[in-house]
């Protein structure tokens, strides 16, 4: 099949990516110059696992291009995806202006002439999106213009998108249009995943209702870890004892310090916004952005009830992308930590394998901030150690080096990342979250 992408950010680029590896042509646009140039050389302007690879294996196999021109790409693709941004607005609904305009740019490079084209939107948008997308390319497209609107969303996570998007577990679309679900079809054919096909309206509906689910699941045992802590009970034992029921599952039973990232955080406010809008308020999903806050300020207060007084005081700080294996710091926990140890007149030293120049770029953090390109020279005369993020590395580093250079053996693992045991074992006051 012939594919256009419309937007090269993680979902369209890495989407694009995995469309060509499974043997389809695929064109991806964007109207950033810089970025089309630099992905024409074989370089990717993220860090993510697998991608760069992919990227260089397919544009040499002549089956990945990419271009500024939205022409060349409607032209090109029977399937046009769109993959735009759909930031949130200040009252926490969804700014769908990316959306309008690139159907408005479709439109224009429509034509009787051209053939049918199913115009998909691969962005999380609020249910009923389809149907104005639909309407406004009808408004700006010339008359006789044949195509359809069909949604399927995306549930890659990042740091893991490739294998995500290879081997999901489900592939989830919607339209009206029997045409645009047989074409969509047949571009995942290739993909041996369970389809899902269904109306567009609870296509949309899948995407918001899963990534509320999967942030309820986090906010879930992050509140039983209060609990757990005030019944000197082990929150892990606790989420193996309740995840190995089939009915609730292991996965995103983690209790740590909340959910951040470019997903989670925007769309739980966008599904509360959407349901108010349709008359149908969400409550529960503003307790779980309430757990998810509260995680965050207990574990400021712990920070403070050993160290007192934060100011003038060293902290370390491992982490500080907002998950691990990916360089992404938006709406990271670690960098909202941080934001508040400095306010708090703390010197803040941090290290992160892969996200110290994004957070140098893109964090906000000023004032007596450092940062360091590996992990232990940083902890020199440090009042405390603080783990933020859930990289692997941190679990396998000389813990009897960090006690040493550390001017009190103090760790908060605000990711449950190291063992309990073992920590007091080699002389550490370890603190972490529900055990
Ligand atoms: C998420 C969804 O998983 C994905 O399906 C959707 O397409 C986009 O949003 P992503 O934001 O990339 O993906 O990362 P994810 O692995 O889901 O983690 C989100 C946040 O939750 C991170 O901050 C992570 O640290 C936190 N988390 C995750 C926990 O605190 N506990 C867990 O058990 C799992």
């Amino acid at each position: 099949m012939k594919i256009t992408i419309i937007g090269t950010g993680y979902v369209g680029l890495t989407s694009g990516t995995c469309f060509a590896e499974v043997g389809h042509d695929v064109i991806c646009v964007d109207h950033d110059q810089a970025k089309i140039e630099t992905l024409l050389q074989g370089k990717i302007p993220i860090y993510e696992p697998k991608l760069a690879d992919l990227v260089k294996k397919n544009v040499d196999a002549g089956r990945l291009n990419f271009t500024t021109s939205t022409k060349q790409g409607v032209e090109f693709g029977e399937a046009i995806f769109i993959a735009v941004p759909t930031p949130p607005q200040p009252d926490g609904s969804v700014d769908l202006s990316f959306i309008e305009k690139v159907s408005r740019e479709i439109a224009a490079c429509l034509s009787p002439d051209l053939g049918h084209r199913v115009i998909v939107d691969k962005s999380t948008v609020p249910v009923k999106t389809g149907d104005k997308v639909e309407q406004t390319i009808a408004r700006y497209a010339t008359a006789g213009s044949e195509f359809s609107v069909a949604s399927n969303p995306e549930f890659l996570r990042e740091g893991s998108a490739v294998d995500d998007l290879l081997n999901p577990d489900r592939v989830v679309f919607g339209s009206n249009s029997a045409q645009a679900l047989s074409i969509l079809r047949e571009i995942y054919q290739p993909f041996n995943a369970p389809m899902i096909e269904t109306d567009i309206n609870s296509s949309e509906l899948i995407k918001h209702a899963a990534n509320s689910f999967l942030a309820l699941k986090i906010s879930y045992i992050n509140a039983i870890s209060a609990i757990c802590e005030k019944s000197d009970a082990n929150v892990e034992e606790v989420a193996k004892g309740i995840g190995l029921d089939h009915r609730i599952g292991s996965a995103f039973l983690n209790a740590g310090l909340g959910y951040g990232g470019s997903c989670f955080p925007k769309d739980i406010k966008a599904f509360i916004a959407i349901a108010e809008e349709l008359g149908q308020p969400f409550d529960l999903l503003k307790e779980v952005e309430r757990i998810n806050e509260r995680q965050l300020e207990q574990f400021l207060d712990k920070i403070k009830e050993k160290l007192w007084v934060l100011k003038d005081k060293k902290i370390a700080l491992w982490g500080l992308a907002f998950k691990s294996n990916t360089d992404d710091v938006r709406e990271s926990i670690a960098i909202k930590l941080a934001k508040e140890l400095l306010a708090q007149g703390a010197s803040v030293h941090a290290y992160d394998p892969k996200a110290l120049e994004t957070a140098k770029k893109f964090g906000g953090l000023s004032g007596d901030i450092h940062y360091y390109n590996e992990p232990y020279a940083l902890l020199e005369q440090a009042d405390a150690l603080v783990i933020a993020t859930e990289w692997q590395e941190f679990t396998s580093l000389d813990f009897p080096k960090v006690k040493q250079s550390l001017r009190t053996p103090l760790i908060f693992d605000g990711r449950n990342l190291l063992d309990p045991a073992m920590m007091n074992n080699l002389g550490f006051e370890y603190v972490s979250i529900g055990r």
